[in-house]
């Protein structure tokens, strides 16, 4: 057995060993807070938007469902020009925003991204300046991961000093992309984290520069239920995967948000992605079905076909000036919702055929859509109060915003007839004073109806 042997410890403090040590300590701490700011902790979830941008769905152009990576700043500005001589700014599309493709493979030695040399050979500034003098805002695009969806500099880890360049470049809004994810031992905060991180570039940028913050549109596809958390971090997020330009997209995207329809407002908006008006088959019909959906239910809309060869159709869609005006109505913020599937029972989750009535507030009145998901024309009846915005016992007046017509007055009901296949009906209804005396049945719905001596009005 060894014997174990005790000193006493004696411990001098001599000048030299005070600073030591309080060297040490403030070593020690500043590593401490290095080693946290690279090590990504979780940050609490914060409202990034203090000077409240984005109040109302953006409206404006984006380069990808037109010419995916095949942009330049020619064709940028032409679309500018375009978006003003074809009266689409009049109307209200404000933005021009860029989407991926438009940097180089590489960030500079410094580390910032790079406008592609070849097709921004002017670089961002001098194109956000001429956007900026037609007077439009200007949009940018970047990802929430290593690289973007076609493998240009992603953000990640680099979000204060992107945000920096961008707001530097002149752009007033950023879209933000969901590919290229970092590994989650790398990542440690998932999908919530990985776009709080900009959220609060974005936030600290603005307290820092003074300046609004950049409107930050989430595009992560719908992952995670953005329409439960994203509300905090920007003021639209995508909800459903990529569009394209086929009827089947957006019966499919408008069957997914009839379920979570009620979670657009003021500043935070569920993004139906961009508008296909103009593209591929889709006809005429379909075209206003897209257009009065994405509307009224309060996406952003951004245009995304040729401007130099737009038809005078799509013109005529895009421009419905009373379908806009409920897009940015500055009262009620909130999308319609469905009142009856139609067709379908109730609450089917059904990517050919969603709901087909939908109802919701307006400053004018109650407005309602009709859709005809059916390969055929078809008659298209409701009575007033399926809608809960409508007062049992009054009358309303009718406005079809597609015809631009006063359409008489509803009493108890409406049909629309023969909406064609694919085709879509919109209506603002605006109360027209007591419906006529003796109407019947006495109650419009007569569950639990009743007389004030207690005799029930059987159905
Ligand atoms: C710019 O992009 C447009 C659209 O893809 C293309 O038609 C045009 O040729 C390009 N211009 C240049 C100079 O690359
Ligand atoms: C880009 O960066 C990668 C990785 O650092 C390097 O291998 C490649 O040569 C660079 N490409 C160019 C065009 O500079
Ligand atoms: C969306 O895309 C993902 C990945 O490709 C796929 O798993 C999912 O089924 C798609 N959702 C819908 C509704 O199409
Ligand atoms: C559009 O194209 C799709 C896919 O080819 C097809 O299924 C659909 O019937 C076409 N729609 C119209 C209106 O032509
Ligand atoms: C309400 O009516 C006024 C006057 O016609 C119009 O300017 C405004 O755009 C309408 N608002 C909505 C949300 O339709
Ligand atoms: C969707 O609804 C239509 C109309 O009721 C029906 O014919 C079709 O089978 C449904 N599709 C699915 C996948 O249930
Ligand atoms: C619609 O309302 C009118 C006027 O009250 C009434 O005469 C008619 O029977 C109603 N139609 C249906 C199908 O309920
Ligand atoms: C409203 O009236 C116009 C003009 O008569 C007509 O073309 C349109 O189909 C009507 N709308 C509805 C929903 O009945």
């Amino acid at each position: 057995m060894e014997k174990i042997m005790t000193y006493p410890v004696v411990i001098v403090f001599t000048p030299f060993a005070i600073i030591m040590t309080v060297g040490f300590i403030v070593c020690a701490a500043l590593l401490g807070a290095w080693a946290r700011s690279v090590t990504v902790s979780r940050p609490p979830l914060l409202v990034s938007n203090p000077q409240r941008v984005g109040k109302l769905p953006v409206m404006g152009y984006n380069t990808w469902n037109a010419y995916y990576c095949n942009i330049n700043e020619t064709v940028v500005l032409e679309t500018a020009q375009n978006m003003k001589a074809l009266g689409l700014l009049d109307v209200g599309y404000n933005y021009v925003n860029i989407d991926d493709c438009y940097s180089e493979k590489n960030r500079s030695s410094s580390g910032d991204i790079v406008a592609n040399k070849v097709t921004f050979p002017s670089g961002m500034k001098a194109l956000t300046d001429k956007i900026h003098a037609l007077e439009f805002k200007a949009g940018i695009y970047s990802d929430s991961g290593w690289f973007t969806c076609q493998l240009y500099p992603g953000s990640y880890l680099n979000e204060d000093r992107d945000i920096k360049l961008f707001q530097d470049w002149g752009f007033d809004l950023l879209k933000y992309d969901n590919c290229a994810v970092p590994f989650d031992e790398i990542i440690k905060e998932g999908m919530v984290g990985k776009f709080t991180r900009m959220a609060n570039a974005i936030k600290k940028l603005s307290e820092e520069s003074g300046k609004p913050p950049l409107v930050f549109s989430l595009c992560q596809w719908g992952r995670n239920e953005p329409w439960n958390w994203a509300r905090t971090l920007g003021q639209s997020w995508r909800t459903t995967n990529d569009t394209y330009p086929e009827w089947s997209a957006i019966t499919s995207i408008l069957n997914q948000n009839s379920f979570y329809s009620w979670a657009s407002d003021f500043y935070g908006h569920n993004d139906l992605d961009m508008l296909e008006v103009g593209n591929g088959n889709i006809t005429f019909d379909e075209a206003k079905s897209h257009f009065t959906a994405w509307a009224l239910m309060k996406s952003p809309l951004l245009i995304g076909t040729h401007l130099s060869s737009i038809t005078q159709d799509t013109l005529t869609v895009l421009k419905n000036t009373e379908i806009i005006a409920i897009n940015q109505d500055p009262v009620y913020g909130t999308s319609i919702s469905p009142f009856r599937w139609g067709i379908n029972p109730d609450w089917t989750y059904n990517a050919t055929h969603p709901a087909q009535y939908w109802s919701g507030q307006s400053e004018n009145g109650t407005v309602f859509m009709l859709l005809n998901t059916l390969d055929e024309p078809a008659d298209m009846f409701f009575r007033l109060v399926e809608s809960p915005w409508t007062r049992a016992g009054r009358q309303y007046s009718v406005r079809d915003l597609w015809t631009h017509t006063e359409n008489g007055t509803a009493v108890r009901n409406f049909t629309a007839k023969s909406v064609p296949a694919h085709g879509v009906v919109a209506l603002l209804l605006k109360d027209a004073g007591d419906e006529p005396a003796g109407t019947l049945p006495p109650c419009s719905t007569l569950e639990w109806c009743m007389g004030e001596d207690g005799t029930l009005i059987n159905p």
